[in-house]
């Protein structure tokens, strides 16, 4: 195990020669990241929050990732921490890979990845690319668009359409609402039952008929996929096809694997989208390059798959701007069995939580961090452990080849008809929503045309406490007033 840095200023102690921070335990999720920083500002790679009896683990470095990540059998996800009864519709909703570990976990990600593998991504590229270019059909040069919303939207109906055949806006709308509000609503209760508020464990029979009502939405959706006529390729029949190869997957457990799979796909990839546009709006030399490299292709305005993979700098812009701002911000896990962590010894059931965001913040591994710098890429090679946008070790995003794909895509075909450029004196906020970093606002961008690049216009908002952008237009008291 590598060294763990303590911040040497740091004060207090414990009986595990660690100082220990007694705020309250609920200003983590009240602003996860805030609440971070100030803990590695102020103990370095591993702080320890303890308010009440209860404590929570942070680690911050890659070598403390390493150690939660990889050793499977002590730390083990409970991303969906209130199980339910055992015969409930939560106990189902939630038996997805997240919920899974052991035997369990390992088995189910043989079965389903085949369904995820490079060789079927290809043929996902007619789809996205279709549906990028019906959602810009409305729009015209100099409009002005909300690009959080219709990040969200075009999400929401892709996702619908990869993963499961279906091509109906309204639907995958409502769908993708109720599983937002449930995720959301799972994340509010279960960090009640870590942090021991009232203020959160109240919901819990809210959840339950949540999870009832989400439950025959999820089964309406596989009987309109078993009799619907859309033949393109999707991640559902895959997954059926591998269930009826005798995989073992149980009916309950195929509602809970396409549960999660619709709830992990589509806000991660909406956000990474709205990021990286914003990004390229206020960072006007590194629109020039994306334009320069998208230039030198035939000109097609809806290139092939393989002519978008082969855009090396767009790929670093992806990159930096999902290491600069991850749509997933954190995780945690549990460990199950008494274990040390670098000098701490930590008891059965003592929640661990690390972050994307911090570690990809670190000045030692990215000098001037919140600085957005696609050319940084041209220099550096992190580890699996020093770069995480999807996490690392078993159970590293079984998504994330086909994210890529699709971010890869749908940013192309976006780029080759427009320019984005953010409205002056935009209030634009960021924060965590169930572990996830996006925007709380509306982000709203005019079209211009791709000979045009666009200006740094100068925004304001919580965007300016997570990543540095041009100078700020007014000051906090005019906030108010806006
Ligand atoms: C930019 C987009 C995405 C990001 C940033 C992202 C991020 C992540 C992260 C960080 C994890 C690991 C969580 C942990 O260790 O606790 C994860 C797991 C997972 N993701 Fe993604 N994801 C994205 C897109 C997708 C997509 C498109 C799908 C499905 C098509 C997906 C399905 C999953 C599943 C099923 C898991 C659980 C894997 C397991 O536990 O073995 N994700 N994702």
């Amino acid at each position: 195990m590598g060294e763990y840095r303590q911040n040497p200023e740091s004060s207090g102690g414990c009986g595990d020669s660690l100082p220990i921070s007694h705020e309250s335990l609920l200003q983590f999720p009240t602003d996860p990241i805030a609440c971070m920083k100030r803990l590695q500002a102020e103990f370095g790679d591993l702080a320890v929050m303890e308010d009440d009896g209860k404590r929570l683990v942070f680690v911050f470095s890659p070598d403390l990732n390493r150690q939660v990540l990889t050793d499977t059998e002590t730390f083990h996800s409970r991303f969906f921490a209130v199980r339910g009864g055992r015969h409930s519709a939560q106990r189902r909703v939630t038996s997805g890979l997240l919920s899974q570990n052991g035997t369990n976990h390992r088995e189910s990600r043989r079965a389903m990845m085949d369904v995820f593998t490079k060789r079927m991504l290809p043929q996902f590229h007619e789809t996205i690319t279709n549906l990028t270019c019906e959602m810009m059909e409305s729009w015209q040069k100099g409009d002005v668009q909300d690009l959080n919303d219709e990040m969200v939207r075009l999400m929401l109906r892709l996702t619908s359409a990869l993963l499961f055949g279906i091509d109906d806006v309204a639907y995958s709308v409502e769908l993708g609402e109720k599983i937002d509000r449930w995720v959301r609503w799972n994340h509010e209760v279960g960090m009640g039952a870590m942090v021991s508020s009232s203020r959160f464990s109240d919901g819990y029979e809210s959840l339950l008929e949540m999870a009832e009502d989400l439950e025959v939405s999820v089964g309406e959706m596989l009987q309109r996929h078993r009799h619907g006529n859309d033949r393109r390729v999707n991640i559902l029949s895959l997954l059926l096809q591998a269930q009826a190869a005798d995989s073992g997957m149980t009916d309950d457990q195929l509602v809970g694997h396409v549960t999660l799979l619709f709830a992990a796909a589509h806000l991660t990839t909406a956000h990474t989208l709205t990021w990286t546009l914003l990004l390229l709006a206020q960072h006007p030399q590194v629109m020039e390059m994306v334009r320069a490299e998208m230039d030198r292709d035939d000109g097609s305005l809806t290139p092939d798959h393989s002519t978008i993979e082969s855009l090396t700098y767009l790929d670093q812009v992806i990159r930096e701007s999902m290491r600069v701002l991850p749509a997933s911000s954190y995780s945690q896990r549990v460990c199950v069995k008494a274990t040390r962590l670098g000098p701490l010894n930590l008891p059965p059931m003592t929640p661990v939580i690390f972050s994307q965001y911090i570690t990809h913040h670190r000045p030692d591994l990215y000098p001037d961090p919140s600085r957005f710098q696609p050319e940084r890429w041209d220099a550096i090679t992190p580890s699996s452990y020093e770069y995480l946008p999807f996490g690392a070790g078993s159970r590293r995003c079984i998504g994330a080849p086909l994210a890529m794909v699709e971010l890869r895509t749908a940013l192309t075909v976006m780029l080759k008809k427009f320019h984005f450029e953010l409205l002056p004196g935009s209030i634009v906020d960021g924060q965590v929503v169930s572990t996830m970093l996006g925007p709380t606002t509306t982000v709203p961008a005019r079209l211009l045309s791709t000979k045009e690049i666009p200006s740094a216009v100068p925004v304001a908002g919580t965007i300016r406490d997570l990543v540095k952008l041009p100078p700020a237009p007014f000051s906090g008291s005019q906030r108010k007033a806006a």
